[in-house]
This record gives structure tokens, sequence and C-alpha cells, in this order.
């Protein structure tokens, strides 16, 4: 059974910040359950350090480009068996909060030293050249922050295969010139086939132009990211490797989000017995201090409220939106003009839209268990979590055909409705008119509580758990770990747009 190491920038429950935690928790711990022999390095932050249990110091070490020695500390993931290594460097992880933004919402000035730091002890592992004895047989590395661990690894000759898994394309690491000149990067890596992006130094590329193997977390975002709409500039890159690139759909944790034992809900159901979904619904429209209204359409929202989203089609379409029988609630954080936006908006329709800005695990769970509804019209969607849970707790999403959604919700056609296949409610457009004829379509839908209840249990019975997804990338790393990796010099040469 392979031996692998997963590194990453934050795994629920030590530190979330959005659906790559949810998959880096939830992964190497499906994997363990198959017999793999999978280990979690994350940087030991702040807040993670104060939720992981008991830690123990296992190495001291010294990295190139910190004066001072690192630590690892060695606990398991809370709930869990899996071994979590930590990297105890106070300067660069010893400050709370988001792993990625000070409190105003602005990127720490340094992210590109601190996740350096992340992918020099990674590859210094991955290598033996530490007091550890454990040596992976596939490091396994998620979205930018880690992109530079596969090119480190490239350089040597003796190494592990690696496995470098994009959760989103758009954020991808970028900094100027003399960050790569101060980080003391080899300087091999300096070229277009290499870090180098129209002048910068891109972390993620690290990963896309290194790893043995690139997955993307569903089959659709695997093809939309070769395309220049998609692509974010890198999609030239990967038709080059497209015969490496593989989508495999992200699984979700259904002992966290299972509608029949939630902790945190008014009243637990399941698929044989929805009735408590009654009282969520009235549970939520409380605590968000809306009208208590059984009959009226009740719309969740959750997620980073970034253009990624589709927010801004959202408040598009709320003056329209505010006319029908609707009620909407949203839960979020992110960019400034959209969380003012929400709450101008709500002063507005205080008896139809409420909105809490921030972060809480706690409400996410009783807006998917307590919603009729549950809205998604991302503009682009790697994979999408919230949808999934959504279907678990039979809370019909209205999704955009785009990425994991068009692989995870089945439009209400009419066909779709004939042979019970119907699990939700898919738009083509980003567009306010093509959202609003959406939740026309699903309210018109609700109105048939028959074919309403057949959707909501056809979608609670939806298997999504990791099993599959384990599996899939088990059978990657056997074939890696066989020795089918990326020939060194077989590298491709991005040409900068026009040439
Ligand atoms: P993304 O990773 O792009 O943000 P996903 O749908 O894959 O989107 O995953 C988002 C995860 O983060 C889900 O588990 C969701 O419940 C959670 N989440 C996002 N925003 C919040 C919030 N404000 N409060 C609580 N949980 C949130
Ligand atoms: C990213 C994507 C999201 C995906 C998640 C986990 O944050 O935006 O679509 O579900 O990663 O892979």
């Amino acid at each position: 059974m392979p031996k692998v190491l997963f590194v990453a920038s934050e795994a629920h429950p030590l530190i979330k910040t959005g659906g790559l935690g949810d998959v880096v928790g939830g992964l190497p711990v499906a994997l363990a359950a198959l017999g793999a022999d999978a280990r979690l390095l994350l940087p030991a932050y702040h807040d993670a350090v104060a939720h992981a249990g008991k830690l123990k110091t296992v190495a001291k070490f010294q990295v190139t480009g910190s004066a001072d020695q690192v630590q690892l500390l060695e606990g398991r993931l809370p709930g869990t068996r899996l071994v979590t290594w930590l990297i105890d460097f106070p300067a660069a992880y010893g400050r709370p909060g988001n792993p990625y933004l000070d409190s105003r919402g602005r990127l720490w000035p340094d992210n590109a030293w601190r996740f350096a730091l992340l992918a020099r002890v990674a590859a210094l592992l991955a290598l033996g050249r530490t007091p550890l004895k454990w040596r992976p047989d596939v490091v396994h590395c998620h979205d930018w922050q880690t992109g530079l661990v596969p090119a480190l690894l490239a350089q040597e000759q003796q190494r592990p295969a690696t496995v470098f898994t994009i959760h989103n394309l758009a954020y991808q690491g970028l900094f100027p010139h003399e960050t790569f000149v101060s980080l003391g990067l080899p300087p091999a890596l300096w070229s277009i086939e290499g870090l180098e992006f129209h002048g910068q130094m891109s972390f993620i590329k690290g990963g896309l132009a290194f790893a043995d193997r690139l997955i993307t977390v569903s089959p659709t975002y695997a093809r939309e990211i070769q395309t220049a709409e998609f692509g974010g500039g890198l999609d030239g890159l990967l038709r080059h490797r497209a015969d490496r690139l593989t989508g495999i759909l992200n699984g979700i944790d259904t002992e966290v989000w299972n509608p029949a034992r939630d902790p945190f809900l008014a009243k637990q159901y399941s698929a044989r017995r929805t009735q408590g979904k009654i009282h969520n619904k009235r549970a939520l429209q409380q605590e968000y201090h809306l009208p208590v209204a059984p009959k009226t359409a009740l719309i969740g929202m959750v997620g980073r409220l970034v253009e990624q989203k589709g927010i801004d089609l959202v408040l598009e379409t709320l003056p329209a939106l505010m006319r029908r029988p609707v009620q909407l609630v949203v839960l979020g954080s992110g960019e400034a003009r959209f969380e003012e936006a929400l709450r101008a908006h709500m002063a507005r329709y205080p008896k139809r839209l409420s909105v809490r800005i921030g972060y809480d695990e706690g409400l996410a769970h009783r807006i998917e268990a307590g919603a009729d509804m549950f809205l998604m019209p991302s503009r682009f969607e790697p994979c999408g979590l919230n949808q999934l849970y959504s279907l678990r707790y039979g809370t019909i999403p209205i999704v955009r055909r785009v990425g994991g959604l068009a692989d995870t919700v089945v439009d209400a056609s009419e066909e779709n409705i004939k042979n019970g296949k119907a699990t939700g409610v898919v738009f083509e457009e980003a567009r306010a008119g093509a959202l609003l004829a959406a939740i026309g379509r699903a309210l018109a839908l609700r109105r048939n509580s028959r074919r309403w209840n057949q959707m909501m249990r056809t979608g609670m019975r939806q298997d999504f758990t990791w099993l599959h997804s384990a599996t899939e990338y088990l059978q990657l790393y056997r074939q890696i770990m066989r020795g089918n990796r990326t020939p060194p010099g077989k590298r491709h040469v991005s040409r900068k747009k026009g040439k």
C-alpha cells in the first residue's frame, strides 16, 4: 500500500476557509481506511494548534533560508487516527486568524515566504532529509500554496512521485521576480518552462509544470481549464499536459454532513422521514429574524462572497426576486463591496432577505437543513461542496451548468423527472435573467409537492462518499509508483499571448 504525504495549507477541523479544508480533512482519512499509509503536513498556524489536541515535538532541523530551526509537531487529525505533522515556526505561522489574510482581509505580505517554507519542509521530509524515519512514495500537493513542492522535488534524482490537485486555478500565487530572488530558489527554476509567468513568479506553475500527475476536482473542470475562458492564462500548459491531467470528483464527509445525526440542527431527519425538515425551516426563519412562514419558499446561500460564486448576479436579481413569494438567507464573507451591498438590500427588504456576514460552521449546517432551495449561480466552480451538502439535506440546489455543479446536479427536465433522475434546477448562462428564470422554475416545481418530494429523496439517496474518489486516487498512486513519471526535459514552453 502506498505511503502518501499530503501537503496543504488547510485541513478541517484544524483550520478551514473553504472546500479545500474539507477535502484535505476528508480524502487522506478515506485513503487510510482503504489501507494506504497517508499522513498530513500543514503549517502550525496559531488556530490550528489550538484545535489540534495533544502534540509532541518529533523533529528539529534547519531549513534553507531561515536562521532558526523548524520544529515538527506530531498529533492526530482530531476525530481520526491520521498522523498529522504541523510545522512550528512562529515567525511564519504563529499569528491568529485566517491562514492567508490579516484581520482586515488583506493578504499577509510575507505569504510567498510562508508557503515557500511549507514547500521546503515538505521536500526535506519527502527526501528523508529530516530526523523523521518515515518517507513517502507519493507526495500529494494541493493548490498554489504547495506548488513549489513538485518544482523542488523535480531537481532531485531520487525522489518520490508527485501529484498536484488543482482546487481552484483562479488563485495562482503570483509574486514579483524580486520575491523569487529573495526566496533563494534554484535559479534554474526561473524560466518559461519553470515558474516564470509573464515576468512574475507563479507558485501554481510549480505544480502544473513539474508534478507527475495533475488532478482537478471534477471531470468538467478538467476540460474547462484547458480553454482560454477558464484557463487563467495557463490553458496552454494544461493542454500540453493533458495526458497527465484527470478530473476526480470530490467526496463529502457523510458523518459530518448527515441530517440524521447532525448536532447543529433543531431536528434531525432522513430520506425516509423528511418531516423534520419543516422544524429546521421554522428555526432558521427565527434565527434570521424573518417571518415564520412555512409555505413561503426559503432559499439559502452559503459561501465566499466573491465573483466566482455569482454573488454579483444574485445582487442584480434581487429587486425582481424580492417581488416573488420567497425569502432568502445568506451566510458568507468576502469582498467588502458585496458585503456592503447585501447589507443595504437587507435594510430594504427586511421581511424577505436576511444576511449574516461572517463564518459560522453551525449556521452553514442549519441553512442546508432549513432551506427549501440552495443557490449556487457560480461563474466557475471546480467542484463545489455546498451543492453536495444540499442534495444530502434534501434542499434542492439551483446551480449553473459549470464545473463540478454540472457533474453533480441533474436538471429537472421533463425527461429527468419522468425517469426519477432529477435532483435540482440547472441553468446555462451567467446572467441575472437566466438566474431569475431558474428560480422561477424551482418555484413552479415546488407547487407540485409529489414531484418536489421525489426530487428531494433522489438527491438524498445520492452517494457522494469519499470511497469512490479515494479508490480512484489510490489507482493513480499505484500507476505512478510503477514508474510512469514525468521525464525530465519533456516540459512545456508556454508562450505569451500573441506569439
Ligand atoms: P469554495 O471552496 O470555493 O469556497 P466549496 O463549495 O467547495 O466552495 O466549499 C465551501 C465550504 O466552506 C463548505 O464546507 C461551506 O459550508 C464552507 N463555508 C463557506 N463559507 C462559509 C461561511 N461563511 N460559514 C461557514 N461555512 C462556510
Ligand atoms: C475550491 C473550489 C471548489 C472546490 C474546493 C474543494 O475552493 O472553489 O469548487 O469544491 O476547492 O476542492
